[in-house]
């Protein structure tokens, strides 16, 4: 029988408990979900294409059927060359959905094979966002809960680097702070 294949393609910078409630409920449905990071050259992100990817590779281990990737170009070109027959994108709110609608059309323009999937995260993450993640932390809030605790700790240390120089001294010796 045909494998069906779909993407999940986003910035993730940094990836937060709604992406990976996203990739979990995906995981469930297709037969491979490959999480696909944009290359954006327009976007200056909090996290490099490397991090994104370790964070994602790291905190998907356990998804015997995902992988993660990084892709430029269309998103549809990237479905194609993966033999993915379906895009999968979380929509957590009605403001959402202009924005994924106008996405989906486009890319059903562009490739009428290729099938957009929307699901809804757990409704705890229903007003979760990647920008409001970077703002709260930028600001000093505390992003419990909202990202997983690896993302919590990369996300301070970013924005703290002697917290980073600590933490690697503290690993080194069996502690983390
Ligand atoms: O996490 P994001 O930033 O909402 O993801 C947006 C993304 C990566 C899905 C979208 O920007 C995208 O598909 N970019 C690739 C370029 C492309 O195919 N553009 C036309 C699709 S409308």
């Amino acid at each position: 029988m045909r494998k069906v294949i779909a993407i999940y393609p986003g910035s993730f910078d940094p990836p937060t408990n709604g992406h990976l409630d996203l990739i979990e409920r995906g995981s469930k449905i297709f037969d491979e979900l490959v999480v696909a990071i944009l290359r954006n050259p327009d976007k200056d992100p909090l996290f490099s294409l490397h991090e994104r990817r370790h964070m994602l590779e790291t905190l998907t281990g356990n998804f015997k059927n995902v992988r993660v990737d990084v892709f430029d170009g269309l998103t549809v070109d990237y479905a194609a060359r993966v033999k993915a027959s379906a895009v999968l994108r979380g929509i957590r709110a009605l403001s959402d959905y202009e924005y994924e609608l106008q996405m989906a059309l486009m890319n059903r323009k562009l490739q009428p094979e290729l099938e957009t999937v929307f699901m809804m995260p757990a409704e705890q993450y229903s007003y979760l966002s990647s920008r409001l993640v970077r703002e709260v932390a930028q600001l000093g809030g505390s992003i419990e809960d909202l990202v997983p605790e690896m993302v919590e700790r990369r996300l301070k240390e970013k924005l703290d680097p002697a917290l980073k120089l600590q933490n690697a001294r503290k690993s080194r010796t069996g502690k983390r702070a």
